[in-house]
């Protein structure tokens, strides 16, 4: 806590120096980013495990504070991108460090000029659906929609101070190093390694998505009856409920191989062991000076990138079939009666 407070404080006192705000910024980006993954990761399971859910869910995505969340969301992700190209990029070139200022202003400059057609293409989307007059979900039943996601995270933050504290009783306190952070040792090397090579990986899968989700289509699409669902070569949403859009997108052969299902997998593994590792990184420093916190904090990203991982990849293999179209359909009714 201390070293957070102080983080803090020495960013608001340390002016000038552009690269200490690119860091700031690709800390609370990358963290931005980590909580909607957990969201979504969680919500689209339901689309196999709990239709009448998932309609809700995709409901809030097309609620205004969503609406509003969702051009910060697109803004973390294009920022935090370019700016994690730059750190891999200067990292490898140490010829270019005195370079280091004028790259972070280039960061700035290239996301600005990414995110004007971006956000005029994305709120064309959103103008269409708000002219239209269409029904949305009030803000109480958003609001009340997340309780239990803060009731899962609390959940999630007492495991892992158990599991620290057992941690502790068994190997004793002085053992705490073992799981820190120590940028000498062979496994450090593995992981800085990985975020950038993730990274490098990441930026065609996330954009692609983002771009089918919120360009090629819009979020209110995903629930449009008669639409043709993107990615699908012309399949339509007969029901136009959101879990025969995601139907019809992982059900989808070509040449025998199931192309958003495998698409999707790349992008669950890369984003989830990346965002997570980047987690870590963030809660082990301002951890510092309490092995028990610490060895908390490392277990915390452990049970949720596992759990994680192991969701989305169920919802992949799981089948998406007419019975769950139907209560989707049913809860879709019930929604705005
Ligand atoms: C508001 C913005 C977004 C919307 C509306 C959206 C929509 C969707 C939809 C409809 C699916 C279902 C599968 C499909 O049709 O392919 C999906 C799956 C997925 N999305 Fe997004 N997405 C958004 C942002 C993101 C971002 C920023 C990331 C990465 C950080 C991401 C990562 C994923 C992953 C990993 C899956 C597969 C989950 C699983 O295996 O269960 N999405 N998304
Ligand atoms: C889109 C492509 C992406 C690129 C090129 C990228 C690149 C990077 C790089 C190079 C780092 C620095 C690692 C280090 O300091 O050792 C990093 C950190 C991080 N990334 Fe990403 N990343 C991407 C996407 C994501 C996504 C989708 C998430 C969230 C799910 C995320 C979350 C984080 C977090 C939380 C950190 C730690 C920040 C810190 O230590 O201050 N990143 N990223």
């Amino acid at each position: 806590m201390t070293a957070l407070v102080m983080t803090v404080t020495e960013t608001l006192r340390y002016r000038g120096a552009i690269g200490q705000w690119s860091w700031v910024l690709h800390r609370i980006t990358g963290l931005g980013v980590v909580l909607f993954l957990t969201l979504h990761v969680i919500d689209t399971s339901w689309a196999v495990f709990y239709p009448e859910k998932y309609v809700e869910a995709i409901a809030t995505y097309q609620s205004p504070l969503f609406t509003l969340g969702e051009f910060g969301l697109i803004a973390c992700v294009i920022y935090h991108a370019i700016n994690g190209l730059r750190i891999a990029l200067l990292d490898n070139r140490p010829h270019l460090w005195q370079y280091q200022q004028r790259a972070a202003y280039i960061v700035l400059a290239i996301t600005g000029i990414i995110l004007i057609p971006v956000f005029i293409l994305m709120f064309s989307h959103v103008l269409e659906f708000y002219n239209s007059g269409e029904p949305f979900l009030p803000l109480a039943d958003v609001l009340a929609g997340q309780v239990p996601f803060i009731g899962g995270f609390a959940a999630a933050a007492i495991a892992a101070l158990l599991y620290s504290v057992i941690h502790g009783v068994i190997a004793g306190d002085t053992e705490s190093k073992a799981v820190g952070r120590h940028s000498g040792s062979s496994v450090e090397r593995f992981w800085w390694s990985f975020m950038r090579i993730s990274g490098l990986l990441i930026v065609p899968l996330v954009f692609g998505h983002l771009a089918m989700m919120h360009i090629l289509q819009g979020v209110f699409d995903i629930t449009a009856q008669g639409h043709t669902v993107v990615g699908t070569g012309g399949i339509v949403n007969q029901s136009g409920t959101a879990v025969e859009f995601v139907a019809n997108r992982w059900n989808l052969l070509v040449g025998g191989v199931a192309i958003w299902r495998i698409y999707d997998f790349l992008l669950l593994a890369l984003v989830v062991l990346h965002g997570f590792n980047g987690l870590r990184y963030v809660l082990t420093d301002y951890t510092m000076s309490s092995p028990l916190l610490r060895r908390a904090s490392v277990y915390l990203c452990v049970i949720a990138g596992v759990t994680l991982l192991a969701l989305g990849t169920g919802a992949l293999l799981g089948t998406i079939d007419q019975t769950a179209i139907e209560m989707a359909q049913e809860a879709a009714a019930s929604l705005h009666p």
